[in-house]
């Protein structure tokens, strides 16, 4: 089949990971397997326009404009993506695209849009696929855009489907794979289907490490080794509480997930430190406060310093009224973000 032009739009969510990945091989083969929450407000919507070209070239033709400015900055980025996913799409230079992209949270947040972009790069590539073949199933679909995903931006396989996705091969998770992120496929207990993650913005500084730095120094590092086994051990652990929803064992393994990834980088040469003196502070805060409230709230951390705040949604009222009056305050500029988990990306 051949289609002249079109364009299609997706919005994708973010993910935070509860297992972390941290270490890599080759093609953006995961160290450890994962699992993560996928978001619901924290996205990207992406509209890509496709028109034929006259000929073949070799090289693509790509503009890119995110939040309405032509940003040939961001270029290299993308033609780096589908450089990588051209085995797989050999349609790609047959077309010339021009791709919209903007974030549903502030700009340079410190929050990574690169799970939810990719994945919106990825689904919007999928439908163009699907006009050319209008028989690919829709399970193929969804598996072959987390699968392309994956190459642009590993966590951003686990960003196509919700409300929990698992990647990486792993004996607890049938069917779990390292090439794509598959959906729970086990009992969900129902506390988890509404879980809340207040996202507490301390630092929107650029990191100064990028996460693929950060992959790249598992390589030779001194722990590597027995992390990933520990990966392995508390993704077990997670599928029976996913089951019986036991949040005392929830937030232990979450939490320690948190601060392990981090003591990767403090123990990595050379070595690093993400979290800022505020991270800290809200951390001790969430621990004083769970006692005293015995609350059910927790944190989790992304390579970076902002705080992910975790708790079920019948606190809600309670946790909102306690990260306002407490938590706030270690914010830069006061800033946070509400979200909640989410379902997976929407055509629109
Ligand atoms: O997808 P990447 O290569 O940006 O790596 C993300 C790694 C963490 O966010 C720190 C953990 C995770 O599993 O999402």
């Amino acid at each position: 089949a051949t289609k002249e032009r079109g364009e299609v739009t997706w919005k994708t969510p973010s993910n935070i990971a509860l297992v972390k990945y941290w270490g890599k091989k080759e093609n953006q083969i995961p160290a450890n397997p994962s699992i993560s929450f996928t978001l619901d407000t924290c996205s990207t919507i992406t509209r890509l326009e496709y028109l034929k070209r006259d000929s073949y070239s070799e090289t693509f033709d790509i503009q890119f404009f995110f939040e309405n400015s032509l940003k040939p900055s961001f270029l290299p980025k993308i033609e780096q993506f589908f450089e990588r996913i051209f085995p797989y799409m050999p349609f790609l230079k047959d077309y010339k695209f021009v791709i919209h992209s903007a974030n549903s949270f502030p700009h340079s947040s410190g929050i990574a849009s690169s799970a939810s972009g990719m994945g919106a790069m990825a689904l919007c590539l999928m439908s163009l696929e699907k006009e050319l073949n209008p028989e690919i199933s829709e399970d193929f679909f969804f598996q072959k855009a987390s699968f392309l995903a994956r190459l642009g931006s590993g966590s951003a396989c686990r960003s196509i489907q919700g409300p929990v996705v698992v990647w990486g091969s792993n004996d607890s998770f049938v069917g779990s794979s390292d090439l794509i992120g598959i959906q729970h496929p086990y009992e969900l207990h129902s506390v988890f289907k509404t879980y809340q993650d207040t996202i507490l913005l301390v630092d929107k500084g650029e990191k100064q490490v990028s996460s693929t730095a950060g992959h790249d120094l598992m390589y030779s590092h001194p722990f590597a080794d027995k992390r990933f086994e520990q990966a392995h051990q508390n993704l077990d652990k997670l599928k029976q509480i996913f089951k019986v929803g036991n949040l005392d064992e929830f937030i232990a393994i979450v939490e320690s997930e948190a601060l392990t990834l981090h003591a990767m980088m403090m123990t990595s040469y050379p070595y690093f430190i993400l979290m800022k003196p505020n991270t800290l502070e809200i951390i001790n805060r969430i621990w004083e406060y769970r006692i005293k409230c015995n609350s059910k709230v927790c944190f989790t951390l992304d390579a970076g310093a902002n705080v992910h705040v975790l708790y079920p949604e019948h606190e809600k009222t309670s946790v909102l009224e306690f990260i306002k009056n407490e938590l706030i305050a270690f914010c830069q500029n006061g800033q946070y973000i509400c979200d909640q988990v989410g379902s997976g990306a929407k055509k629109l």
